[in-house]
This record gives structure tokens, C-alpha cells and sequence, in this order.
């Protein structure tokens, strides 16, 4: 997508050829920054401390810490470790697991001398079929947003919510959720997004905001807790959120709050729609709520918040009291029986074993 009218992916090869341009996500949307990524512990820090975040970008990332652990030393240890190290940083996203494995499985059989120049090429690849991935999700969900259009009076709005950001700056580009917004708003078509902030750190206030701006799409900045009430008066259209694991019979991690997002619109009978490319389907599992694990961030994101004061600095403020306790889960399971529809880069399915393995057959 576009930053300042330029073309951007979140993540480039530097013009030395080898070490790794990201956007660090922690100054946004106050300052666009970039960072350079030179060694595997640079990479493993910017998944970890979110400089980098959202499913599929982590698994790219990740890629190319590979590259830059092997450029030091292409061992089968070194190959071993380094995967080891990326893949302990974020435990709940499983695209990470994928690139990771993917990585090993097309480098292991090569001499050690060849692994580092097929080791680029192969995070290159992984990084490309993330942007085709995510651009024919935005297509497909095109669709249902057309015909939601469609049923309206000409011309009026229609109302998406989103949680978190699964926009561009969640994968390498175009995003998952947001893929078929900007498809939509390319095509003329009138849409909204209410904006969940998405508490603790914000993704949603920072960085779907901030996305969606740069790109002229309508939207609003909504608290956590108002997408209930706009959805029983009927100013919701369509939900659609991002994942970071779906399991085989369709249930789906997402920011914690989707949970709660996805009650409300059952309720409303508002559809809930979750878009994701097929890396990020975890097949070796059925129950979410019991088997994916949940990562548990430092408690300080949910006791302080950060945003930029009155002279543009970047600034952190205490919520609570001192002495009080806080607990951070940082994603949720919303169970497949809440989720009207998966939109994946093959079309779209119902939220089931059987709906998924009839895009995906074995
Ligand atoms: O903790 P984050 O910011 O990495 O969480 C990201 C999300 O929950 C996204 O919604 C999810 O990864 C889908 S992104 C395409």
C-alpha cells in the first residue's frame, strides 16, 4: 500500500542486499520510522517487542532472521538454535511455526555453503506469496461487501467493524481484514470502518487508524466496549477481523476482545466474518479454546498506556494504582459456531472442518 504516495511493504531487503528494512510499528502513528535488522537477535527483539507484529509479517520476519542467523554460520546447530529462538517469541500466531518450518525443511538437505543464498531467496518467495495471498482475500470479500452495498439505498455507506489491526501493516501487504476494504473503496464502493482501539496496546487506534487514513478510507475510532451498542442499532453492517490461528474445524485466536465482539454480533444478527490466508490454519488442531496456546504479555501494557503529548513526544502514563495487580491475555478463541464465514485466498467458506477441507482437500 501507500505511504506518502510511495508504494511500501512493511518489510525490504536493504540496499546492501542482505540485512532486513521493517516499519517499526511501536512509533506509529505518531512518527513512520523504519528499522534495520542485521542479526538474528535484532529479528527475534522486533517480534518480540512488536517493532513487527501481526500474524503473517511475524512469520516473514522470522524467515529472514533465518537468513541473517545463516549468513554467520549455516550449520545444521546454528539452523536448529536460530529456529528455536524465533520460534519462542510470540507463542499464539502460527504463521510463525509455518515459515519456520518451511525454512528448515527446504535448507536442511542443502550443504551449508548453499543454505544462505537459498535461504534469502526462499523469505523473498514467502514474502511474496503473503502479498498474493492477502490481495485474493481482498477480492473475495470484495464480494460480500458488494452485495451488502447492493441491498442499501444508492450511494449510502457501508458499516465494517474491525478489531485490532489486521490491515497492511499486519502482513507484508494489502492485510486480511482490510484486504477487501481497500478492494471495496478502490472499486467505488462507499464504505465506513468503526475502528475498535483495541486495548491494551492500541493496534486498532494506532495503527488500522492510521493505515486506513493514509489510504483516504472513512473510519472511526471507537472504545472497546461501544461496538455492542452500534451494533443493536443497526450501524454495523458487517464484522470482519484478522487471525492469528484458525483450527481445522474453524475456530479462531484473535486480539483478545474479538471473543466479546463476536457475542454481540450473533446476537444482532450481524455477520462475523474472519479473513485469513491458509498459513495461518493450524491443522493439527480442533479445539481452540482448549489447545492454542494463549500468550500472556507483560501486565505494564495494561497499567500504562503510551501516546505522544501535547509537543509530540512519546510518552507512557500510569492507569492504576500502585499496588494493584493486572493480568495481560493478549488474544482470545472465538469458537466457530460465532464466525458466519472464513474468507480465504481461495474463497470463501463456512467456519467448519468440512467447509474448510473443501477449499483445502487433503
Ligand atoms: O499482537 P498482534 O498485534 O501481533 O496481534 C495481531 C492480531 O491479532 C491480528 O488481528 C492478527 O494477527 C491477524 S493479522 C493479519
Amino acid at each position: 500500500m501507500k505511504v506518502a504516495g510511495r508504494s511500501t511493504r512493511t518489510i525490504w531487503l536493504h540496499a546492501d542486499g542482505w540485512s532486513v528494512e521493517i516499519i517499526d510499528q511501536t512509533q506509529l502513528p505518531h512518527r513512520y520510522t523504519t528499522a534495520r535488522l542485521t542479526t538474528l537477535d535484532e529479528a527475534a527483539h522486533a517480534i518480540r517487542a512488536m517493532l513487527v507484529r501481526g500474524a503473517p509479517l511475524i512469520g516473514a520476519t522470522a524467515a529472514y532472521g533465518l537468513c541473517l542467523a545463516l549468513r554467520k554460520d549455516a550449520s545444521d546447530e546454528t539452523l536448529a538454535a536460530a529456529a528455536k529462538t524465533l520460534l519462542a517469541t510470540r507463542p499464539t500466531a502460527v504463521n510463525l511455526r509455518w515459515a519456520l518450518e518451511r525454512m528448515q525443511t527446504a535448507l536442511l538437505p542443502l550443504e551449508p555453503a548453499q543454505r544462505p543464498a537459498a535461504a534469502y531467496v526462499l523469505a523473498a518467495e514467502i514474502c511474496d506469496e503473503d502479498v498474493r495471498l492477502n490481495e485474493a482475500i481482498g477480492t473475495h470479500g470484495l464480494e460480500l461487501i458488494r452485495a451488502i452495498a447492493a441491498k442499501k439505498p444508492p450511494r449510502a455507506r457501508v458499516n465494517i467493524l474491525t478489531h485490532c489491526n489486521a490491515g497492511w501493516l499486519a502482513t507484508v501487504d494489502w492485510g486480511t481484514a482490510l484486504a477487501p476494504v481497500y478492494k471495496a473503496y478502490d472499486a467505488g464502493i462507499p464504505v465506513h470502518v468503526w475502528v475498535d482501539e483495541t486495548r491494551p496496546r492500541n493496534q486498532g487506534a494506532s495503527l488500522t487508524a492510521w493505515e486506513l487514513g493514509s489510504h483516504g478510507v472513512r473510519h472511526t475510532v471507537i472504545c472497546d466496549n461501544a461496538g455492542g451498542h452500534l451494533m443493536q442499532r443497526g450501524q454495523v453492517d458487517l464484522v470482519i477481523v484478522g487471525t492469528d490461528r484458525t483450527t481445522a474445524a474453524g475456530d479462531v485466536a484473535n486480539k483478545i476482545g474479538t471473543y466479546l465482539k463476536a457475542l454481540a454480533a450473533k446476537d444482532c444478527g450481524v455477520p462475523f466474518y474472519v479473513a485469513l490466508p491458509s498459513p495461518t490454519i493450524d491443522w493439527t488442531i480442533e479445539d481452540g479454546v482448549r489447545d492454542i496456546p494463549i500468550e500472556e504479555r507483560d501486565a505494564r501494557e495494561v497499567s500504562h498506556i503510551r501516546g505522544a503529548d501535547t509537543s509530540g513526544r512519546i510518552t507512557e502514563v500510569q492507569l492504576i494504582p500502585n499496588g494493584s495487580s493486572a493480568a495481560n491475555p493478549a488474544f482470545d478463541v472465538t469458537p466457530a459456531r460465532l464466525v458466519t464465514g472464513l474468507i480465504t485466498e481461495r474463497g470463501l467458506c463456512p467456519a467448519t472442518r468440512e467447509g474448510l477441507r473443501s477449499l483445502y482437500p487433503i
